[in-house]
C-alpha cells in the first residue's frame, strides 16, 4: 500500500466533534466510533493543494472556475457514466443544509415528504424543522438484508409532495440496484413527486456492488431529481464544508437557487473548492486503497462477531464505512444496550433508535479508523458482551 491507513493520529484539540469527549458527557477513555468522519489523513494531493493555496495568502470571496467544473463533470462521467453540465451544478456548504433548502424550495408547509427509515436522522429533522409532514416507507429487514416494500412506497408517494432517497443508504449500508432505483423513479414519475437523491456516500462501495446515480439512469429521472454529492465522506473533508448539488431541470434549479439566496447563504469557501478539485483530480488511487482498507475492517468485524459474539449480526456491508449491527439477539432494551456500550464496553457508537422506525436493537459503528483501534474496540465488545 502506498498510503498508511494504519497510522494513529491524535485528533484531540483539533476542534473534532468526534473526539471531543468531555463536551458531550462521555468518559475520557471511550473510543469514538460514531459521527461519520474518518480518522485518516486526507490524500497528499489534497493537502498539497490546500498548502499551496494557503501560501498564496489572500482569502477573498471565491467562485468556482471552468477547471473546477471540468473536474467535477469528469468525476461523474468517469465513475458513474453520467454526463453532467456545469450549469446544472450549485455549490453549497453541505448536504444537510441543501436538504433544508430543497425541502423549502419544492414543497409547502404541511406537505408530506417520504423517507425510508431507519435512515440518517437529519432527513426528518429537516422535514420537521421546515414544518413539513414526515411520511415513512419503512425498509423491510429480512434474512439479514434490507429491501423496499414497493406497494407501501407507492401508497406513501401518492399522498406526498417529495421523496428523499438515501443512496447508498445510511445506516443500513444498502447500495440500491438499478432495478430498485428504476422502480422508485417510475413510481415518483407516475405521481409527479420530485426526488432529493442524497448520494454523499456514492464513492464508498464494496466489490460486486455498483452505485448508480439515480438521475443517470433515465433523463426523465434527471428531470425530477436534485442530486446531492460531496467529496466530504469519500475524502474525509467534512470540516471544509463544500458540496455539489446537481439539478438538471431549470425550473427546479431556479427554485433551489432562489431559496439558497433567501437563506442568506453566499459563495463557497475557497479551501473547500481547492480541496474538492484536488480530490477529484488526483485522489482516485488513494480512494482505491481506502476501499480495500475499509473492506479489511469490515472483514475483521465480521470474523470477530461470528467467532466471539454469534448472537450479534453484522448487516452485510454494501457501501459506506458505517457498520450496521443487530444486537437484538442479546435481549437488551435500547437503554440497557446504550448504557452497556458506554459504561462497560467504553465505546461510543450511534444507537440504532437514532435512525427512527426499525432502528431498535441496532448500533451503528464507524469503521473509518486504523485497524489497531478497531482491534481494541473488538476486545472491549467481547469483554462487555461475550460469555
Ligand atoms: C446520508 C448523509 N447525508 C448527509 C450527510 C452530511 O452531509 P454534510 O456534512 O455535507 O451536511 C451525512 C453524514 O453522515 C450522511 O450520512
Amino acid at each position: 500500500m502506498k498510503y498508511d491507513f494504519d497510522r494513529m493520529i491524535d485528533r484531540k484539540g483539533t476542534y473534532s466533534i468526534k473526539h471531543d469527549h468531555a463536551a458531550r458527557g462521555m468518559p475520557e477513555d471511550v473510543i469514538p466510533m460514531w459521527v461519520a468522519d474518518m480518522d485518516f489523513q486526507a490524500a497528499p494531493c489534497i493537502t498539497e493543494a490546500i498548502e499551496n493555496r494557503i501560501r498564496h495568502g489572500i482569502f477573498g470571496y471565491s467562485v468556482p472556475d471552468s477547471g473546477y467544473f471540468d473536474t467535477l463533470c469528469g468525476w461523474f462521467e468517469r465513475r458513474f457514466a453520467w454526463k453532467t453540465e456545469r450549469e446544472w451544478i450549485a455549490q453549497t456548504p453541505g448536504v444537510v443544509n441543501s436538504l433544508y433548502i430543497a425541502i423549502r424550495a419544492l414543497t409547502a408547509p404541511d406537505d408530506g415528504v417520504v423517507v425510508q427509515q431507519p435512515v440518517y436522522n437529519p432527513f426528518w429533522y429537516a422535514i420537521r424543522d421546515t414544518g413539513r409532514r414526515l411520511v415513512n416507507n419503512e425498509l423491510v429487514y429480512y434474512g439479514g438484508r434490507y429491501g423496499i416494500d414497493f406497494d407501501d412506497f407507492e401508497e406513501k408517494i401518492k399522498g406526498a409532495k417529495l421523496f428523499i432517497l438515501c443512496s447508498p443508504h445510511n445506516p443500513t449500508s444498502r447500495v440500491w440496484t438499478r432495478e430498485e432505483l428504476f422502480k422508485m423513479g417510475e413510481i415518483c414519475l407516475r405521481h409527479g413527486v420530485p426526488i432529493i437523491s442524497d448520494e454523499i456516500h456514492q464513492d464508498i462501495v464494496y466489490p460486486d456492488k455498483r452505485h448508480h446515480m439515480l438521475a443517470s439512469l433515465d433523463e426523465r429521472f434527471a428531470d425530477i431529481t436534485v442530486t446531492c454529492t460531496a467529496p466530504s465522506k469519500t475524502f474525509n473533508l467534512a470540516g471544509l464544508q463544500l458540496s455539489n448539488i446537481i439539478i438538471p431541470n431549470e425550473g427546479l434549479r431556479g427554485r433551489f437557487k432562489q431559496e439558497y439566496k433567501r437563506s442568506g447563504l453566499n459563495e463557497p469557501g475557497v479551501i473547500g473548492l481547492t480541496a474538492c478539485k484536488a480530490a477529484y483530480d488526483g485522489g482516485e488511487g488513494w480512494l482505491e486503497e481506502l476501499l480495500a482498507y475499509l473492506g479489511g475492517n469490515f472483514a475483521m468485524l465480521h470474523e470477530f462477531l461470528c467467532a466471539k459474539l454469534p448472537k450479534v449480526r453484522l448487516v452485510e456491508p454494501e457501501g459506506t464505512y458505517l457498520a450496521w449491527i443487530d444486537f437484538s439477539g442479546l435481549g437488551y432494551t435500547d437503554q440497557e444496550l446504550n448504557d452497556l456500550m458506554r459504561d462497560k464496553a467504553r465505546l461510543w457508537l450511534n444507537s440504532g433508535v437514532t435512525y427512527g422506525a426499525g432502528g431498535a436493537g441496532f448500533q451503528r459503528m464507524n469503521l473509518g479508523c486504523p485497524r489497531s483501534v478497531l482491534s481494541e474496540a473488538l476486545k472491549r465488545l467481547e469483554s462487555a458482551f461475550g460469555g
